[in-house]
């Protein structure tokens, strides 16, 4: 299969006619990968069971592992699940559209494909123009995982989806790079009080302030165990290289890449601004962003992490980032790589 790549320009009358084709794909079954807010998704008809198989195949997905559901507006959250409280209600209002998902009780109508087999389904509204138009063409709610395949970061453009699934699903609709890049906050509601599944988007701190204090998973689960968040198994992006989490101080960085630099032949660096690199030959510098700036350190996150990977590195030296905000779920997303 040819992977046909829509190039789109921001402007809605010339891009109208590529969402409809994309929106084509979807209704016939196929699968198409789209940006959101986030990271790229890799969609297919949430209501079309064989379509929400290929899903599966496509990212080489363990069936175990469900899918979180795309709609429009949120009637459609109230058509796909039973939920009527009026904490929900408050998320709703604060958050959507916006890269909060939230798990709630499923209608028989969400099929056993898209969760897993559980009760529960997770949904969310996404905010990027092209993802609603998308789902607005398709008429239909758009069941998307992360368009990487199992075991990649994320992808946060078209490229890192033509890297990871070119051949393998119908079209990519190019909206360039994504503007939050990493992936949104997972709230489920069916527990009392609600659990934070996955730090993201919106912060557990904003959260609170609307439904009170949320319980927060450790992270020790073990891979195929049954878990709250199926994708919350520790090693979940696993690099091929090594990576190296480090206190975020330039002093400290620099001493961990001396070290990495005296046991590794390559190493990596995600370098924060100005911060001191060792003088190596050995060594390869993803220029990150500044220490602090989280909102451009997540959107750059995972293209440093496969750019590195790319270069064929054998440990990447990364500091890490304080749990608060945005800055945590970058912290959630390097302890995974990180965890063996
Ligand atoms: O930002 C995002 O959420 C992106 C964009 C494309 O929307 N999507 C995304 O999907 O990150 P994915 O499949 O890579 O991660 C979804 C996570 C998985 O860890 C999955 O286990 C969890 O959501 N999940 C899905 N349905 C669930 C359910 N019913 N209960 C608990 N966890 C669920
Ligand atoms: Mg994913």
């Amino acid at each position: 299969m040819l992977t046909e790549r829509l190039i789109l320009t921001g402007d809605e009358t010339q891009d109208k006619p590529l969402i409809q084709q994309a929106a084509a794909i979807i209704r016939a079954g196929g699968l198409v990968a789209f940006p959101t807010e986030t990271v790229y998704g890799l969609g297919a008809d949430a209501l079309d069971s064989a379509a929400v198989r290929r899903i599966f195949l496509a990212k080489g997905r363990p069936a175990w592992d469900p899918l979180i559901v795309h709609v429009a507006a949120p009637e459609d959250i109230h058509r796909y699940t039973h939920d009527h409280s009026i904490l929900t209600a408050k998320l709703i209002q604060a958050f959507m559209p916006g890269p909060l998902t939230l798990v709630l009780p499923k209608r028989e109508c969400i099929s056993d494909v898209v969760t897993a087999g559980r009760d529960t389904v997770a949904i969310r509204i996404p905010q990027h123009p092209v993802a609603r138009a998308l789902i607005r063409y398709s008429g239909t709610p758009i069941a998307a995982p992360s368009a990487n395949k199992f075991g990649r970061p994320s992808p946060t453009t078209a490229d890192h989806v033509l890297q990871d699934l070119s051949g393998e699903i119908e079209a990519v609709l190019d909206g360039g790079a994504t503007p939050m890049g990493v992936e949104s906050t997972i709230l489920d509601m069916t527990t009392e009080p609600p659990t934070l599944l996955r730090p993201g988007g919106v912060s557990r701190e904003a959260i609170e302030a609307i439904v009170g204090e949320v319980r927060v998973l450790g992270r020790s689960f073990e891979e195929g165990e049954s878990l709250p968040a199926p994708g919350l198994s520790a090693r979940h992006y696993a690099p091929s290289a090594r990576m190296l989490l480090c206190a975020p101080q330039p002093e400290v960085f620099y001493g961990a890449l001396k070290d990495a630099l005296s046991r590794y032949a390559f190493v990596g660096a995600m370098r924060p601004d100005g911060w001191r690199l060792p003088d190596s030959n050995r060594l390869r510098v993803f220029e990150w962003g500044a220490w602090g700036d989280w909102a451009t350190l997540a959107q750059r996150l995972y293209l440093g992490l496969r750019a590195l990977d790319g270069q064929g590195v054998h440990a990447i030296v990364c500091p890490l980032p304080p749990e608060e905000g945005l800055a945590g779920a970058i912290r959630d997303r390097l302890q995974r790589a990180a965890s063996e």
